[in-house]
């Protein structure tokens, strides 16, 4: 049924802010920054792997419901562990390209001197190392979908040539000369502001735009405490598919005070820390000793760190500015580098992206320091 822009009928959508599209009888506003699109929030607390009883992710559900059929390419922002991943693969089973690939490429998991080679491909000797030809990710995923996993750590000298194969949807490999058409839905998911990297220039805003043409939020967990217990029961229930008495037996143990403590925990490491604690939680439980659910005591996932829990470096006036200043430099370091880490859960690249720092200088940093 075709989509429309602005009135006109398109196939390769290139939205300026403002812009209108008519989706069979549906239309959405395409609206930069803080402009949000109004859908009604859904009266499903799932949207295919995705569960949620908040109206937030109601609201959100509707509007990937919305979105799914339509090519528009999505961008999706939110923290570590809010469940991005899953709305790429939500929307992609919700699309008429579910039949197609969903292919992956993690910005934040490839050096970036093989980036390039790794999206475009490359021909046989197209540099040193190239001993065979290589088909790019954008070529696998023709006929589905590609989604772009930590886009803000896409360097800047790749983002044009990004731009220029999603505009003509035409892929060139490293070292080759022809160009070949692709068909790919874009999905886009980024743990940083990318509106604020364009703004201080780490992020070309004409991709910017070409990318956010439908943007979606997913909220930290500690704003949607109401998805809580829906996502125990969901995990408790995925972790015994074959034994729904006992996970129901479980879910039943759980006290009003215990809840209270769940829906309370601010989870720093938001869904996945959830799902963690719960896995390991029924790891450590038999019938009949059952292991409470108790995030504090999650590893390395302890609760964020307020200012005032700081305590104050000790000013010794008897030793020298300097060494001192040493000292309290390097433990702070320590410390960020290592919670940094633990937050996410020993993963180097997104522990870096977080700390704003390039991941080797991350790694040889805690290692210095460690
Ligand atoms: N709403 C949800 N319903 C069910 N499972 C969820 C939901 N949100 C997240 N999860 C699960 O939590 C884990 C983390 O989600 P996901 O990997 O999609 O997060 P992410 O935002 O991509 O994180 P990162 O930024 O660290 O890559 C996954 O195992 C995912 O299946
Ligand atoms: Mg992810």
């Amino acid at each position: 049924n075709g989509t429309v822009v602005d009135g006109y009928r398109a196939n390769d959508l290139y939205l300026r802010p403002g812009s209108e599209i008519t989706v069979g009888d549906t239309t959405l506003r395409f609206t930069p920054e803080d402009d949000e699109v109004d859908v009604a929030a859904s009266p499903d607390d799932r949207f295919g792997p995705l569960v949620g009883a908040s109206v937030a992710m109601r609201e959100l559900f509707a509007l990937l419901a919305k979105a799914a059929p339509t090519d528009a390419t999505l961008l999706v922002e939110g923290e570590s562990g809010t469940g991005k991943e899953l709305v790429a693969e939500a929307v992609h089973a919700a699309s008429g390209r579910a039949g197609g690939p969903l292919v992956v490429f993690d910005c934040a998991a490839i050096p970036t001197q093989l980036m390039e080679s790794e999206l475009f491909g490359h021909e046989k000797g197209a540099f040193t190392g190239a001993t065979s030809q290589r088909v790019g990710r954008m070529e696998e995923a023709d006929g589905g979908t590609l989604f772009l996993d930590e886009l803000g750590e896409l360097p800047l000298d790749l983002q044009p040539k990004l731009l220029r194969a999603l505009e003509k949807r035409e892929v060139r490999r490293v070292g080759g000369a022809r160009t070949r058409r692709v068909d790919f839905r874009v999905v886009a998911a980024t743990n940083r502001d990318l509106a604020a990297e364009v703004n201080r220039g780490a992020f070309r805003e004409d991709l910017y735009y070409r990318l956010a043409v439908v943007r979606v939020r997913v909220p930290p967990l500690r704003e949607r405490a109401e998805d809580v217990p829906r996502l125990v029961e969901h995990f408790v229930r995925r972790a015994l598919p074959d034994d729904a008495k006992r996970a129901a037996k479980i879910l039943a143990s759980i006290s009003e005070e215990n809840r209270a403590r769940l829906m309370a925990h601010p989870w720093p490491g938001n869904v996945r820390e959830l799902k963690n604690l719960i896995q390991r939680t029924l790891a450590l439980s038999t019938e009949d000793d059952p292991a409470a659910l108790e995030p504090q005591t999650a590893p390395g996932l302890e609760r964020r760190p307020e200012a005032s829990d700081a305590p104050e470096p000790v000013v010794d006036l008897d030793r020298p500015f300097s060494d001192l200043k040493k000292e309290v430099v390097e433990s702070f370091e320590r410390n960020y580098l290592t919670r940094q880490l633990a937050r996410h859960e020993g993963n180097y690249s997104r522990a870096a992206a977080a700390s704003g720092m390039d991941r080797m200088y991350f790694k040889r940093m805690l290692k210095k320091r460690g």
